[in-house]
């Protein structure tokens, strides 16, 4: 296989996905799987075969996710700027719910459901103002943030919507952030849940669902330490915390599922070093494959696993793109590397593959599958 390719581990997605059912189960929690993470169609199969739902993120992702078999009942869409056509593609595959994030989507949406003869069951995208403790690019539940609708414009609006005759207001949808490993942050969110669920509910809605949306975070630092996610530590404090009563509690995870199991093989082509002294070393992978640490800063871990020496160096790892932020790591001590030696940037199964582009005119990575090496 050409590099830099995906190389996916599936057994590890398999217990993760055994994990997160098993611990889900105990609570009766329904779990779907954020494709925006990565829609790779073999991962998809292995995790529908696990009964997870999906989240979308657009109307593309809703067809992708019914094409790989998911049963449509099973979808959730979010997402703040939904096109006209994506919304009557939503409507017409009675999906789950549609999470809707302003008070305008809401009325389009009934004036849509209404031409199209249906009530579409919708969830309410609050934001809960929550801080959630992660790399700020990375957050979506602030006060400022533009996603989901404000608790106090719920509230000034709540006749109106609940007015609406085309839609049922079935749930209350929120998603705080990403990659969250300071986990009593969602004992924050699980309070500003109940509050809001409560308020709301004295206020006429009646809601069957709240989905807190995913957000659990992976250990990029010491990926080995920590394959699988803790899952049983965060449904432990939702089940604590969270006043549940008879409503269903749905979880939206993308990072925390796919995650650690996929690697970027790269190789390395030339060695330099700048005037400036850094040590240079340019791999045939870049921001178009991996685009987190130019996006984010993200860390990923990175080795160099075909090197003939156990000397090591540092260095700074850039990719082939034209940007001065295509870089994967500054620094880095890596075995001895030269020109054709693999590396490993690990820990990217999760929003590499799904953000590549083609800028510079790169060709996409091909994929590996642990299972077809065996
Ligand atoms: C609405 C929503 N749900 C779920 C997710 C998945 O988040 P994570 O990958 O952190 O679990 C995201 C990620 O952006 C999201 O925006």
């Amino acid at each position: 296989m050409e590099t830099p390719f995906y190389l996916y581990d599936t057994e590890l997605l398999r217990q993760t996905l055994e994990s997160v059912v098993n611990e889900s189960k105990r609570y009766n929690y329904k779990v779907h799987y954020a494709i925006k993470a990565n829609y790779d169609d073999r991962l998809l199969a292995i995790i529908r075969e696990y009964g997870l739902g999906v989240d979308c993120a657009s109307g593309n992702e809703v067809q992708k996710a019914i094409e790989a078999g998911f049963d449509p009942k099973s979808i959730v869409y979010a997402g703040v700027g939904k096109r006209d056509k994506e919304l009557r593609y939503a409507i017409e595959q009675e999906i789950m719910a549609i999470n809707c994030e302003s008070i305008e989507e809401l009325l389009v949406l009934d004036a849509m459901a209404a031409e199209a003869g249906r009530t579409v069951e919708v969830a309410l995208r609050v934001n809960p103002d929550i801080d959630p403790k992660t790399n700020h690019c990375i957050d979506t539940g602030q006060a400022d943030s533009k996603f989901g609708i404000s608790y106090e414009e719920i509230l000034d609006n709540a006749e109106r919507i609940r007015s609406l005759k085309h839609l049922r207001i079935v749930g209350v949808h929120l998603h705080i952030g990403s990659q969250i490993r300071e986990l009593h942050v969602f004992e924050n969110m699980c309070q500003k849940v109940n509050v809001i669920v409560e308020n709301l509910e004295r206020l006429g809605f009646s809601f069957r669902f709240v989905d807190v949306g995913g957000g659990l975070g992976i250990n990029y630092d010491m990926p080995e330490n920590e394959p699988i996610p803790n899952f049983a530590s965060l449904f432990a404090i939702v089940h604590n915390h969270l006043r549940v009563g008879d409503r269903e509690v749905h979880f939206e995870f993308g990072r925390s599922i796919v995650g650690e199991c996929g690697e970027l093989i790269t190789r390395v082509l030339f060695n330099k070093t700048t005037a400036t002294g850094r040590k240079l070393l340019i791999v045939d992978a870049s921001m178009t494959e991996l685009i987190r640490p130019a996006l984010y800063g993200s860390y990923h871990n990175i080795e160099n696993i075909t090197a003939e020496t156990d000397r090591t160096d540092k260095y700074t790892v850039v990719g082939t793109a034209c940007e001065s932020t295509d870089r994967f790591d500054e620094n880095v001590s890596l075995r001895r590397s030269v020109r054709g030696d693999l590396l490993t940037i690990k820990s990217a199964g999760a929003y590499g593959m799904s953000m590549a582009s083609r800028y510079n005119l790169h060709d996409l990575p091909g994929a590996v599958y642990g299972e077809d090496l065996m």
